[in-house]
């Protein structure tokens, strides 16, 4: 099969199976053994979920009626095509060739003619076409309505840039296992292998490549001499303070990122615990662990009920990374602008007070509480630490004096693209 039609079938499982890019992808570039054909589908997948309220605009535009649910294969093909012609620099006659014969791969040789004529429309009419739709946000950002308003309301100076941040491509950030390696001793590495890197100033582990690589090829990957993860998350164990001899709880762990750095930093941690709800999850959180051979306390369950899992001895700190709408990562999984609805909110939002409710008793008097999220919206922020410290009186959130990001009244927000990192916020509660 070739690279659009592949590229094809991923996007309609995202669309009609509501499956993430994440979860769809992987497994259909296994059938592929050719590495640019592998960098061409991810490219199309990717880009496609970016840009697919503009792409889709503009097919509507065009056609007299939609496609019906069932031919939903062929509407993300044609959005291929445009996605070629607006975004990458291939022939024109090369896209419509090729996009027209991947109709013959996905079993609908019917579809070749349609295909045919609303490309070669789209090369005739594109300028006035996109003269027009470009003046709603929506299509020329390509992001929902939903979403739009709430930036809007919640960052009236700032929404125009996250809106632009949200459609770039992300650096790729590492992060040195200092129990195995030096920043210096491994941006050497990187030189040998002609990878052109940078340290990161908020983070003393962290390195900033500069073009993204698949991990195979960072020197020392499957040995545990590195990781991936965005500088924003390497801020996380800083912010929990933590301390040989303290017993401390991941209450959301898998994949673990937060944890192995925490379990790489400091010395002596050996109570810790880590619970996940998800099994798949919980099968990549044993992953990293076992890469960076790292060992803690593992608990399958429910951060929401603790009787089920905790054996009554307080934590000298939790760290709660909630489960999130993930607003502020969309430059990474551009499908959450397709998958996310407004009313998910609603449910995300009480999941992570019933857990910062659930976990609070299972702090020590003098104990810390890190809350984060990899959201930008208030409600699931701010507005949290809010309503938590109005209803419960021990509970004072202590300031965080770092200059990352931007101050809010409780914590500290990073924006999407600001100094290069992901959207994150970040609040500490203190015990009294
Ligand atoms: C934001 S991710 C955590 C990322 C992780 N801290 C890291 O740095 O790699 C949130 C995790 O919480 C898990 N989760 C969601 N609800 C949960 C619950 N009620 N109890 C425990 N884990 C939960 C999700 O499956 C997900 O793996």
């Amino acid at each position: 099969m070739q690279a659009r039609a592949l590229a094809a079938e991923v996007l309609t499982e995202i669309l009609s199976n509501r499956q993430t890019l994440t979860a769809a992808l992987p497994a259909r570039l296994e059938n592929l053994s050719n590495k640019q054909d592998r960098a061409f589908v991810q490219e199309l997948c990717y880009g496609v979920m970016r840009w697919y309220f503009r792409l889709s605009a503009v097919l509507t535009s065009m056609m007299n009626r939609e496609l019906k649910p069932k031919h939903t294969d062929i509407k993300v093909l044609l959005m291929i095509g445009l996605y070629q012609y607006e975004y990458l620099h291939i022939p024109e006659h090369a896209i419509v060739s090729a996009t027209v014969s991947a109709c013959d791969d996905l079993h609908k040789p019917w579809a070749k003619k349609l295909v045919n004529a609303l490309l070669r429309r789209y090369q005739r009419e594109r300028g006035p076409l996109l003269e027009q739709l470009s003046r709603d946000i929506s299509i020329q950002q390509s992001h929902p309505d939903w979403l739009i308003r709430e930036l809007q309301n919640d960052y009236p100076q700032q929404w125009p840039q996250i809106l632009m941040a949200n459609n770039q491509r992300p650096p790729m950030f590492l992060r040195i296992n200092q129990r195995l390696t030096t920043r210096t001793g491994y941006l050497d590495k990187l030189t040998r292998e002609n990878m052109a890197a940078d340290d990161t100033a908020w983070s003393t582990v962290g390195i900033k490549l500069a073009q993204p690589v698949a991990v195979e090829f960072l020197p020392g990957f499957l040995d545990g001499l590195v990781s991936v993860q965005d500088l924003a998350a390497q801020l996380a164990t800083a912010l929990l303070e933590p301390a040989t001899g303290h017993r401390i709880l991941d209450a959301c762990a898998a994949p673990g990122g937060k944890l192995a750095h925490l379990l790489e930093t400091v010395n002596g941690l050996c109570d810790v615990v880590a619970v996940e709800l998800v099994p798949a999850r919980m099968q990549k959180l044993k992953q990293t662990l076992d890469r960076l051979r790292l060992q803690v306390k593992i608990v399958e369950g429910d951060a929401q009920t603790p009787e089920t899992w905790w054996d009554g001895e307080q934590f000298d700190r939790i760290l709660l990374d909630a489960p999130c709408s993930a607003s502020g990562v969309i430059r990474r999984h551009p499908d959450i602008k397709i998958l996310r609805r407004k009313e998910d909110l609603a449910v995300i939002t009480r999941t992570q007070m019933n857990l910062l409710g659930a976990l609070w008793p299972l702090l020590k008097p003098g104990g810390k509480l890190l809350y984060s999220t990899c959201s930008v919206l208030n409600c699931e922020n701010d507005l949290q630490i809010n309503e938590f410290i109005t209803t419960h009186h021990d509970a004072r959130p202590a300031t965080i004096p770092d200059r990352w990001g931007q101050a809010t009244k409780f914590g500290r927000q990073i924006l999407p693209g600001q100094e290069d990192m992901d959207g994150f916020y970040y609040a500490r509660l203190e015990k009294v």
